[in-house]
């Protein structure tokens, strides 16, 4: 569909950067929005809270409606919602290129896929920290991305969890020979990174780890971006 930026054009085989807006400076989100895509970054990753599905409200529509209209990076929607289904219309329609939704949420995971593809996204599914990998693995031939959570879905900021590397190992195997993106979300940075690559993940989100890098964007992203040869083949 028009206009829409396609996650396939991006390599399956490098690390590809996704900042979480989340950890950016509202004040200023234009010129923060700015600093990340001119510092490299292929993503933007836009996490939605609804307040029922996760303990807390983040921003939603008309928020990346305005950004969209200042920002030429691939709008990467986390849908932490009840309902996805019923609201993907709206995200495409504000400038969503790609969406994620949570497996555990209350839509049907097939008709949210294909609601998704009708509007002209690439579709994802992602994963709490408690479920397990095979929960999705009937949808694998139908996604784009699978997202792993590192963290409970929720708040920026919080810790890397360690216990969850298993599962992108395995969730590595099981796409081996598709292309499916490996997506990790949680307390990714410069401590963490490098072992959720070496897992086989290839798309990290970061909000903490880049918006709020001592040393600015630019240089969070390329230290993820250096990360490229530890990934594992597949
Ligand atoms: C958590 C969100 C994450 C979060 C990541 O519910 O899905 O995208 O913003 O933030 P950091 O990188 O600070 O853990
Ligand atoms: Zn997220």
């Amino acid at each position: 569909m028009s206009g829409k930026k396609n996650l396939h054009n991006l390599p399956l085989g490098k690390i590809l950067v996704s900042p979480s807006l989340l950890a950016a400076d509202f004040a200023r989100l234009g010129s923060h929005i700015a600093e990340v895509e001119q510092g490299g970054a292929e993503l933007l990753h836009l996490d939605v809270m609804d307040g029922h599905f996760v303990p807390n409200l983040s921003f939603g529509i008309p928020v990346i409606q305005g950004i969209r209209k200042g920002s030429n990076m691939l709008f990467d929607v986390h849908l932490m919602i009840e309902h996805p289904k019923t609201y993907v219309k709206a995200f495409a329609d504000a400038g969503a290129d790609h969406i994620t939704f949570h497996v555990e949420s209350a839509d049907d995971p097939e008709e949210t896929i294909a609601e998704i593809r009708k509007y002209g996204c690439t579709a994802g599914i992602s994963v709490k920290p408690k479920t397990p990998a095979k929960a999705i693995e009937k949808y694998l031939n139908m996604i784009d991305l699978v997202l792993v959570m590192t963290v409970e879905p929720g708040f920026g900021g919080q810790s890397f969890m360690h216990d969850q590397v298993p599962k992108i190992a395995e969730l590595h195997e099981m796409c081996k020979g598709t292309q499916v993106y490996i997506e990790v979300d949680g307390g990714v940075g410069d401590k963490t990174a490098a072992e959720v690559v070496t897992a086989g993940a290839s798309v990290l989100v970061a909000g903490t780890g880049v918006f709020r890098a001592a040393d600015g964007c630019a240089n969070a992203i390329a230290r993820l971006h250096a990360l490229s040869d530890k990934l594992p083949a597949r």
